[in-house]
């Protein structure tokens, strides 16, 4: 038998395989579930229920299936203890040397990747984050997208997807007009080697639009500018790649400061000369109608939808978000061959997104076209400690830089005040990591579709679920090994023991979970999932820790308590690299 990856699964495909050698029929469910851990770590739960619908013994049955299973060729007794309790559940324990071959299979990131891959084999996915609009500074309002967008493309790319992320950036609208006009009364041209050029444009718009609201010859003359923009003006066309760049050189510095991995961007601007096709395949398929001078989309099988239309062309002729992303969604399934498609935004684009699916189902349906997946990860707001959505003193959005800066110079007292002797330039980028980490994680570690409270206090501190005390926990084991001139990648699994202890084995079995929580976190695209099963791990680890000495004389001891620190290490590291944060050496 080889070692399983994720147990509960694949106990689940061998239980359900054997059952049919001793005549259970594909009704038959295993229903693998943890156990109560007195018992063992899984139970098969399904037998009793199958017994009832054909009238059979379920004690019987279940040993039955029981003594098949543990005559399976791939079934190892030494390895997993079955035993068959109360009216007919089935048990499965781990035993201690599954535990030691386990970890000794899994060694290192290398490893479980390979592993994990099996939960989506190559499976081609675009992932649409940040997907910011331009001429806008970043506030803290981006921080989501970015944050939970990357950590979700980055267990997908682990657990096997072919993924790709395309960054939908806005950079076509009607605000392009106000801008322009803007621009040209305040003769204001930005440089985009300057570093407050958005903030600049930032004012420009505001002006521009001040002006607009007030004064209907210059909200003609603005109107004018954009259809001139959209009618191809080099002019015009000439400002708006100018002020596209100067969102792009910003976006760029925040992009590499968080980290981020974008692989392409191809804004709502890309697919102007592509909604016709959109109109025409619609209409063409009774989808849309005209109703009040525009196209739209009624869902009439929709209670609400029904009534809500989907707009897809404006009244002026004018191409929308919706007719932008329903070309946006056949360009990555005819030119990526996207199987699945997974946008990250705000909450409150959930109707949008729910009426493209929907509409989009109509549509390939109709054309023969391959339907791929589409999956709305969205999330709530951040509240300030008011609990009201975070603002400053002046009720202006925070700025994403400054809210980081702060972040950073905290963690750099934080640092300071635990390591008094640490050089300053070593301090300095050990906060920026800390720094930004500890704002990612906090977002990370909560339920996405919730709101949550923004708290310094609560997101730097050393314990409790948050990104200093993971970190510290890492760096931590690495200390271990380095002050016993041990290197972690060593083969301590050869020389190992068998795990005994009560700490031991709680450790080993809560590594061995670490595919179950792979699995919560892909199910809904939920990355809390892999967060608390980090902050968890780290919990044993401590536990096991406080309790056993690992460098000691008994040289088996030492290997099978190493072996354990080494895999927690590598556990946690490759955790934190799916989150986006990379782990330090010292702390
Ligand atoms: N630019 C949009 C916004 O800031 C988000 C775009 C998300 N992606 C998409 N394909 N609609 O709200």
């Amino acid at each position: 038998m080889d070692i399983w990856f994720h147990p509960s699964r694949e106990l689940d495909s061998l239980v359900k395989k054997v059952s049919k050698d001793v005549g259970f029929d594909d009704s038959f469910d295993p229903l693998v579930r943890p156990a109560d851990p007195r018992f063992g770590d899984f139970q098969v739960n399904g037998v009793l229920p199958y017994a009832k619908s054909h009238r059979e013994n379920p004690r019987k049955l279940a040993e039955a299936l029981a003594s098949s299973i543990r005559n399976s060729p791939h079934f190892d007794g030494k390895l997993v203890a079955i035993s068959v309790a109360g009216a007919g559940f089935i048990n499965f324990a781990l035993t201690p040397s599954f535990l030691n071959a386990w970890l000794a299979r899994y060694k290192g990131e290398e490893e479980l990747r390979q592993a994990a891959s099996k939960f989506y084999s190559g499976l081609k996915v675009v992932i649409d984050y940040p997907s910011p609009n331009t001429a806008k500074q970043m506030h803290v309002g981006h921080l989501r997208p970015m944050v939970i967008g990357e950590a979700v493309k980055r267990l997908l790319g682990f657990c096997g997807a072919d993924i790709l992320c395309d960054n939908h950036i806005g950079d076509w609208g009607t605000n392009f007009g106000i801008l322009i006009y803007g621009m040209k009364i305040s003769g204001y041209m930005p440089d985009p080697n300057d570093d407050g050029a958005l903030e600049k444009l930032e004012q420009t718009y505001k002006r521009g639009s001040a002006l607009v609201k007030e004064d209907p010859q210059a909200a003609d003359a603005a109107r004018a500018e954009l259809v001139k923009l959209q009618s191809g003006d080099p002019e015009n066309i000439s400002l708006w790649n100018l002020i596209n760049n100067v969102s792009a050189a910003s976006f760029d510095r925040m992009y590499r400061r968080m980290n981020l991995t974008i692989d392409m961007t191809l804004g709502e601007s890309f697919y102007r000369d592509k909604v016709d096709r959109i109109y025409s395949e619609l209409s063409e398929t009774g989808i849309a109608e005209e109703s009040q001078g525009a196209l739209v989309v009624f869902l009439r099988e929709h209670d609400r939808f029904k009534s809500q239309p989907f707009i897809i062309r404006k009244k002026d002729g004018a191409s929308n978000y919706a007719s932008t992303d329903l070309a946006t969604l056949l360009y990555r399934v005819e030119n990526f061959g996207a199987q699945e498609i997974v946008y990250v935004t705000d909450g409150r684009q959930q109707d949008h997104f729910q009426q493209l699916f929907l509409t989009a189902k109509k549509w390939f349906d109709a054309k023969g076209y391959k339907l791929p997946r589409l999956r709305h990860v969205w999330f709530g707001t951040i509240l300030g400690e008011d609990g009201k959505a975070i603002k400053t003193k002046s009720g202006e959005p925070v700025r994403l830089k400054s809210l980081l800066d702060e972040a950073v110079q905290r963690a750099r007292s934080v640092v300071k005040a635990k390591n008094p002797d640490m050089d300053e330039a070593e301090a300095d980028k050990i906060a920026e990591t800390v720094g930004v980490a500890s704002v990612k994680y906090a977002d990370l570690s909560q339920n996405r579709t919730g709101d949550y409270v923004f708290s310094w206090d609560k997101l730097l501190a050393f314990d409790g679920n948050t990104a200093p005390y993971l970190l510290y926990a890492v760096a931590r084991i690495r200390s271990i090994f380095r002050r016993a001139g041990i290197a972690p990648d060593e083969d301590f699994a050869s020389s190992a023991s068998v795990l005994e202890d009560d700490k031991e084995i709680a450790l080993a079995r809560k590594l061995v979970a670490l595919p179950a929580a792979f699995e919560q976190a892909l199910s809904d695209l939920r990355p809390h999932f892999l967060c608390t099963y980090l902050y968890e791990l780290a919990g044993s680890f401590s536990a096991f820790y406080n309790a056993d000495k690992v460098i000691l004389d008994d040289k088996p001891v030492m290997a099978r308590r190493l072996m354990l620190c080494a895999r927690v290490l590598s556990v946690l590291e490759t955790g934190l690299r799916l989150l986006g944060i990379e782990p330090l050496e010292k702390m």
